[in-house]
């Protein structure tokens, strides 16, 4: 079994009203330890309620969700929700939402004293969680005069202090200017290589998608589009037809190939971008 299950799950977020409106049909998918997925769609997509149902924040009409083994729909008690947010945890979009405390490190405290861990564990989690983000030196500071990307590290540290083995980021960079973005997008880099922890990423930004193992696109009512960015990618025509842009590279590459160059379709990067001009230049000279 794979660390994350969805089985044939369904969800509408008003059964009993008229205009009963699914957001999800019968969505099956699996995510695997240790993998970096990111997760795509046009707004209304559904995507932020497929992250809420992996975290028993929202309910399936229908269907089974599976972590780590644990039937999260099985009931809605207390102590199966305490077992879940101990697997997986939460970053949103709006760090000035997330954060409580008026001192960072008591902020990022939050979490784990609501858990009921002992004082100096408790200690050791937040030194390792800003250490983590690279947040150490702002312990004491007050939250409210960093930065958008800080106050997004602050939160990243709040999650980490539960010790999650899955975090799931619900847009959170798009809030950020470049650098904050670069900034988040290095710790789940961080975070998923070095820590091994599970990481989904939900974004509209392509160029951060095309960092994912995996990319999976919704439509209005589940997976339209699934694979590797390279193959996500080269299905320039689907991409378009759901409301997204391939990377800038690899549009660019794609446009070429459609004016007779000789590039193959589903270039990833700027780097692999050049190289593929230039072959395509060399060879023509010949
Ligand atoms: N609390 C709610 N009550 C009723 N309908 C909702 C609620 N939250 C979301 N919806 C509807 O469910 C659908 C999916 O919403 P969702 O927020 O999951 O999309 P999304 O892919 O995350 O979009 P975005 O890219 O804008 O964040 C939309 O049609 C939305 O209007
Ligand atoms: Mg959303």
């Amino acid at each position: 079994m794979s660390y994350i299950e969805i089985k044939n799950v369904s969800f509408s977020y008003d059964e009993e009203s008229q205009e009963n409106k699914t957001v999800l049909d019968n969505v099956s998918l699996s995510v695997e330890r240790g993998e970096f997925v990111a997760i795509l769609g046009r707004n209304g997509s559904g995507k932020s309620t497929l992250a809420k149902l992996m975290n028993m924040i929202l309910v399936p009409s229908s269907g089974e969700i599976y972590i780590d083994g644990i039937n999260i729909t099985e009931d809605t008690s207390d102590e199966l929700l305490l077992k879940v947010r101990k697997k997986v945890g939460m970053v949103f979009q709006n760090p000035d939402n997330q954060i409580f405390a008026t001192i960072v490190e008591e902020d990022v405290a939050f979490g784990p004293e609501n858990l009921g861990i002992e004082s100096s564990e408790i200690r050791r989690r937040v030194d390792e969680a800003l250490a983590t983000v690279d947040m150490s030196e702002y312990a004491r500071h007050a939250p409210h005069k960093l930065s958008g990307g800080q106050k997004q590290r602050i939160a990243i540290a709040g999650v980490l202090a539960m010790d999650p083995e899955c975090i799931i980021f619900d847009e959170s960079t798009s809030m950020l200017d470049p650098h904050g973005r670069a900034e988040i997008s290095a710790v789940m880099q961080k975070l998923n290589k070095e820590q091994g922890k599970t990481i989904i990423h939900i974004t509209h930004n392509m160029d951060e998608a095309e960092l994912a193992d995996r990319i999976i696109v919704l439509d209005e009512v589940g997976i339209r589009l699934e694979g590797s960015p390279k193959e996500v990618f080269s299905d320039i025509k689907t991409i378009t037809e759901l409301g997204l842009e391939a990377p800038q590279a690899t549009e660019l590459c794609a446009r070429l190939a459609g004016k007779g160059f000789d590039i193959p379709l589903g270039i990833i990067g700027e780097e692999s971008c050049a190289q593929a001009i230039c072959a395509s230049l060399s060879s023509k000279k010949k």
